[in-house]
């Protein structure tokens, strides 16, 4: 069985964290979305809520089966090895990306060099779609429902 895990903030989950969980599902046995609890972030979901939000996406994509959601304090290294899972999953939308992630995952890989980070490159439609500029958007009472589905678009509605 191959055990993965998949991390980030995910405040809100994106279309483009959709589409990275539903392809690795189709790779690995089994993937744990496993959100940090980064309390210097100026969050706009609780960690609650977005554990709430994964699942309704879990169970939208139809991939309750070999994917769950947790979320984890403290290394990610740590929380992989609790997990008995020996693979993250990183997406990659470009080089600034890339550069972040090869610099986590080098030092990930040296506390911990059983764990293999894997790239998966976004697709092109959604290589540009982030996050922080969601919530930017929204605050400003733009049209983000390109962005995120309909599950995150009700949950945005209940915040702003
Ligand atoms: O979506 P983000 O904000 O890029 O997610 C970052 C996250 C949560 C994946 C990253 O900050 C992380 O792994 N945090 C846990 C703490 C840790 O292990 N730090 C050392 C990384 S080398």
């Amino acid at each position: 069985m191959s055990f993965a895990v998949y991390p980030g903030s995910f405040d809100p989950f994106t279309l483009g964290h959709k589409d990275i969980l539903l392809r690795s599902s189709k790779i690995f046995d089994k993937v744990i979305v496993a959100i940090g609890e980064n309390h210097s972030k100026n969050n706009l979901f609780t960690v609650e809520e977005r554990i709430n939000d994964i699942n309704n996406e879990i169970n939208d994509i139809g991939i309750e089966n070999n994917a769950s959601v947790e979320s984890f304090s403290g290394l990610i290294v740590d929380f992989a090895r609790s997990k008995n899972a020996n693979i993250l999953i990183k997406g990659v939308r470009g080089p600034v990306d890339y550069d972040y992630e090869l610099q986590m995952a080098g030092m990930n890989s040296t506390m911990n060099p059983d764990i293999e980070t894997i790239f998966l490159i976004s697709r092109p439609e959604f290589s540009y779609i982030s996050s922080s500029l969601v919530k930017q958007i929204a605050f400003m009472r733009g049209d983000y429902s390109n962005f995120v589905s309909q599950i995150i678009q009700d949950s945005i509605k209940q915040k702003i």
